[in-house]
């Protein structure tokens, strides 16, 4: 589980320096059409095409469906990947980017994520989704796009999930990962998901494992 951070006052004077450095702004988006191409190109290069868009579609037609969408505005396909990329290194080297989840939780950071133009076009760089099963939410879909991995937006976008699904009111998270997939396995548990269990030959293109993660008592978390 994401603790609050340990110092508040050093936490804040991050912030203050991260809010300084004019961050290109970093939006959390329900899932609209617009964003759909967006995500199926992450889809396509993390998953190698997991749903089409059909079923994105169909997605976006359930209420029970809950997709959160993290978007970059659109300058230009290479002035985004260097811009952002430089601005991200630059956090680096004020605070370890692994703390951006905390990092975040200080109000005044909250700016550096608002919406400059909310018509503005955006690129979406991550996406994580449920759907609402009874009091639990089944993640089935979670992804940040390769360029932008290894930079604490996973740990940014997970916790925003799980709060949606705390907000919903619901008591309990869960999802399948391959045991192959290290990255992923160590965000969940960074979160306190735990193993429930494997299903046996769960992947049908190389009859990997799933290892089954469970995460409990939603309602008492803090994940922003
Ligand atoms: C898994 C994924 C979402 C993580 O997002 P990310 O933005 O790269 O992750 P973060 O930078 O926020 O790192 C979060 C945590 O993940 C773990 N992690 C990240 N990279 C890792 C690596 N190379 N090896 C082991 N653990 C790693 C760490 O626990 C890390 O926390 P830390 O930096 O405090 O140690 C991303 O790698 C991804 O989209 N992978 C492809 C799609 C996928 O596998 N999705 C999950 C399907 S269930």
């Amino acid at each position: 589980m994401v603790g609050l951070p340990s110092n508040s006052s050093q936490n804040l004077q991050l912030a203050k320096q991260i809010s300084s450095l004019q961050l290109p702004s970093l939006q959390i988006l329900p899932l609209e059409s617009s964003h759909l191409p967006g995500i199926m190109e992450i889809d396509r290069l993390c998953f190698g095409g997991w749903w089409n868009l059909a079923h994105y579609q169909w997605e976006l037609d359930h209420p029970e469906s809950h997709f959160l969408v993290l978007t970059i505005p659109e300058i230009s396909n290479s002035e985004v990947s260097n811009s952002a990329m430089s601005k991200i290194a630059k956090i680096n080297e004020i605070a370890e980017i692994n703390e951006i989840a905390e990092i975040s939780k200080a109000p005044e950071i909250s700016e550096v994520f608002e919406a400059s133009d909310p018509q503005a076009n955006n690129l979406v760089i991550g996406v994580g989704g449920f759907w609402q099963i009874l009091e639990e939410a089944h993640i089935h879909l979670f992804a940040i796009h390769p360029q932008y991995q290894g930079k604490g937006l996973g740990k940014f976008l997970l916790g925003q999930l799980l709060q949606l699904a705390k907000e919903l009111g619901l008591e309990r998270a869960t999802l399948e990962v391959r045991e192959s997939n290290h990255q992923a396995l160590g965000l969940y548990q960074k979160f306190g998901f735990q193993e429930a269990g494997r299903r046996p030959n769960y992947y049908a293109d190389n009859s990997e494992a799933g290892v089954i993660l469970w995460l409990n008592r939603l309602q008492s978390c803090e994940f922003v």
